[in-house]
């Protein structure tokens, strides 16, 4: 039903617009008593089978929605009741921020993919996180691990990103299942350049000892996201830092401002503009930049798959390659509401199927077969 809803309806309308509406019919899932036995029971069963630990935190299931669906953190109830076993809220930055002008989301059809560059548009850490903690005092919400994703205002200077960050954290940590550093947005002028160990290093650190600080009863994991368009010594190179700080895990990756291998028409490709790329296009880089990180790191620290991931057979190919968690953002927009529930379907299939008997046994199974 949803394909012929895309084609009839959202495919004409502008993808941001389309955003909005889908946004508050999710949202409004959550409000209604009805509405929400009934999605929770057809949309989100649980399948025990599929149970994962992650950083100390237990979920019904290994895949979770990506920063920026969500970046206010105003619909993570109606998102659990999607199916989605974690949620990762922001990117949120220090300051509140419009983003950049519309337009500035599109669809390369074709290709299952979107162009973004949004920027960061968001309420800031302050809002966001009076929000978060209204959400603990309401009578009825789910109970879903939440993770706030961070980034640099685009207003401060790459100098001071870290006390941008730290601010963040202040605000947030307490109110946040895990942390992520998002150096790896291509839309923030500047950002990927913290991605270079000597700008990471004291950013992570500052950012590890703000949560530590303001989170005394519990030890808030952190997680840093990268982008694909790293080369590959440098993603040995986050690897290796992240081992040296003791991270909790690696979101690899982020959209690619890479335009190759596309079969949307050069025009309507061009039309879109800059911005960053994900999708279906995105797969292969992400697949191949989460096996070097596993080949690197291997179960010292929690992998995150996400990166043009559309089928169970996609994120089960994940968990193989090394990843303790997967995410998707894009095929949510093309497969609509009843994806997660073909993904948890497939995934509990896959699993029978396999010699593995959890879903923790199966991380990284590939790269154990290939150096056996
Ligand atoms: C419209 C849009 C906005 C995004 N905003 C953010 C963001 O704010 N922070 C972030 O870390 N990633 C953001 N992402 C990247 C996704 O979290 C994800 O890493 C990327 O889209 C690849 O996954 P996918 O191919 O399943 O979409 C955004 C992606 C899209 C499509």
């Amino acid at each position: 039903m949803y394909p012929l809803f895309f084609r009839l309806v959202f495919r004409h309308m502008d993808p941001e617009k389309a955003h909005h509406l889908a946004f508050g019919w999710i949202r409004a899932l959550a409000s209604v008593p009805g509405a929400r036995a009934l999605a929770g029971a057809v949309l989100a069963p649980r399948r025990p089978g599929l149970a994962t630990t992650a950083f100390g935190l237990t979920m019904p299931g290994p895949f979770g929605l990506a920063a920026g669906f969500d970046k206010n953190a105003r619909a993570i109830d109606g998102l659990s009741l999607l199916g989605f076993d974690h949620v990762e809220v922001g990117t949120v930055t220090g300051q509140a921020q419009p983003g950049n002008p519309p337009k500035r989301l599109f669809r390369l059809l074709a290709d299952r993919a979107l162009v973004n560059r949004m920027g960061f548009n968001n309420d800031g850490s302050a809002a966001v996180a009076a929000g978060l903690h209204d959400r603990t005092r309401r009578r009825w919400r789910r109970d879903v691990v939440v993770g706030v994703n961070i980034g640099k205002t685009k207003a401060v200077p790459e100098a001071e990103a870290a006390a941008d960050y730290v601010l963040s954290t202040q605000r947030l940590a307490g109110l946040a299942d895990y942390l992520v550093v998002n150096v790896s947005s291509p839309n923030t002028p500047g950002l990927r350049n913290l991605q270079a160990v000597e700008h990471l290093r004291p950013l992570l650190a500052a950012v590890r000892e703000a949560a530590d600080r303001t989170v005394t009863d519990r030890r808030v994991p952190l997680l840093v996201k990268i982008a694909p368009d790293l080369a590959d010594a440098d993603v040995d190179a986050v690897a290796d830092l992240a081992v040296e700080l003791g991270l909790d895990g690696i979101i690899a990756t982020n959209t690619t401002i890479s335009r190759e291998g596309l079969a949307t028409d050069a025009a309507t490709v061009e039309a879109a503009g800059a911005g960053g790329l994900s999708g279906e296009p995105l797969k292969a880089r992400s697949l191949e930049v989460l096996r070097r990180l596993y080949a690197r790191v291997g179960d010292r620290i929690t992998l995150v798959g996400v990166g043009g991931v559309t089928t169970a057979e996609d994120a089960w190919e994940r968990i193989l390659a090394g990843a303790t968690l997967v995410q998707g953002y894009s095929a949510f927009i093309y497969q609509g509401p009843f994806w997660m529930r073909r993904v948890h379907r497939g995934l509990a299939r896959l699993l029978a199927d396999s010699p593995y008997a959890t879903v923790a046994d199966a991380v990284g199974a590939e790269n154990r077969k290939a150096t056996a």
